[in-house]
């Protein structure tokens, strides 16, 4: 049985609502010692869950994920400790990838950059977070690279993680589209990673849109807006940050070109196409695997669509203009999702 701290005084929840800050529950693996107890929050109230002084065990952390915790909440001074926790595992388990075991280095790579990516979410003009991010996915490329074998146990194993879909989204459809261009020889192993790099950076700029925002079905006009431009924050917040090429960055600031035709061809009757911009594959394949996970993945709001549905609404957006990279697309997903 649970017990509330101070169970009936309001005094006493209000101030812990003032102070206290939501983490994943993923990221009390990340605790080496706490000073304050770690609370869930339900029907209203919060609940402490683990007490003050003490860390999280395993079996604590898996009881919360079971019962559905997708977040906790603890005190400023530990959430610091569990980030500082969280970028020295990062950067460890960057530099040792090729030493060990690759499924496991792999796996536990792609969870401690996906969690990370949260913190630059918060803190998104921190030079020395995005740089660990830049970093660390590079080296992760060449590494996925090398580990073809393992592409699609990474991708189930990072999608097993549960992370809400703006941490888990971006690495997911950056992984598919390197293992894609890696099938189709078409690109150098520079190209690859840096269209890698592109797609994982893509969606920094929702870090200017509020986090309650993403998990709501309908949007105001206002919202919708901010969503739309979240491209263009992204390519501000990048600009002159990190060594990628205009051309790379510019696949960034237009990666929803995709989804802006689509939208085109839904309601092609109600309203006349706006004139299309020309992109190019590398634009096209970016967004293409950025629809393809989103669409085929649950959201709050709505279930995943199956593999096939998803592949029909691609077929429209890209067969006229790429026929044989479509054929070649079909024939790569059948084979990634049979591993
Ligand atoms: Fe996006």
């Amino acid at each position: 049985m649970l017990q509330a701290v101070n169970f009936n005084s309001y005094t006493e929840q209000h101030k812990l609502s003032l102070k206290l800050r939501s983490i994943l529950v993923g990221e009390l693996y990340l605790a080496r010692k706490l000073k304050y107890p770690v609370y869930i929050f339900k029907n209203g109230m919060f609940y402490p869950v683990v007490n003050e002084g003490r860390v999280p065990t395993k079996d604590q952390i898996n009881a919360l994920i079971k019962n559905a915790h997708r977040e906790v909440y603890i005190f400023p001074e530990d959430v610091v400790e569990i980030k500082k926790n969280l970028e020295t595992a990062l950067v460890k388990v960057t530099r040792s990838l090729s030493v060990g075991d690759p499924l496991e280095n792999g796996t536990k790579d792609l969870k401690l950059l996906s969690l990370n990516l949260g913190g630059l979410y918060e803190n998104p003009h921190s030079d020395e977070l995005l740089m660990l991010q830049y970093q660390s996915t590079q080296n992760l490329s060449k590494f996925l690279m090398e580990n073809k074998k393992f592409q699609s146990q990474f991708y189930q194993n990072l999608i097993r993680e549960n992370f809400h879909f703006t941490l888990s989204q971006p690495m997911l459809s950056s992984l598919l589209l390197l293992s894609f261009l890696q099938s189709i020889h078409l690109f150098h192993d520079k190209e690859v990673e840096n269209l890698f790099l592109a797609s994982y950076l893509k969606d920094i700029g929702i870090a200017m849109i509020p986090g309650d925002k993403y998990d709501l079905k309908t949007l105001t006009t206002r919202d919708q807006e901010l969503f739309a431009n979240h491209a263009d924050f992204s390519f501000d917040l990048l600009e002159g940050r990190i060594p990628l090429s205009k051309n790379y960055l510019s696949i960034i600031k237009h990666h929803h070109f995709l989804n802006d035709k689509l939208k085109d061809l839904i309601n092609k009757d109600k309203k006349k196409a706006e004139p299309e911009l020309i992109f190019g594959l590398e634009s096209t394949l970016v967004s293409v695997f950025d629809i393809l996970v989103a669409m085929t993945n649950d959201r709050p709001y709505r279930k995943g669509m199956s593999l096939y549905q998803s592949l029909e609404l691609i077929k429209k957006m890209m067969a006229d203009e790429y026929p044989q990279e479509f054929k070649a697309l079909v024939i790569f997903l059948k084979q990634f999702y049979k591993n």
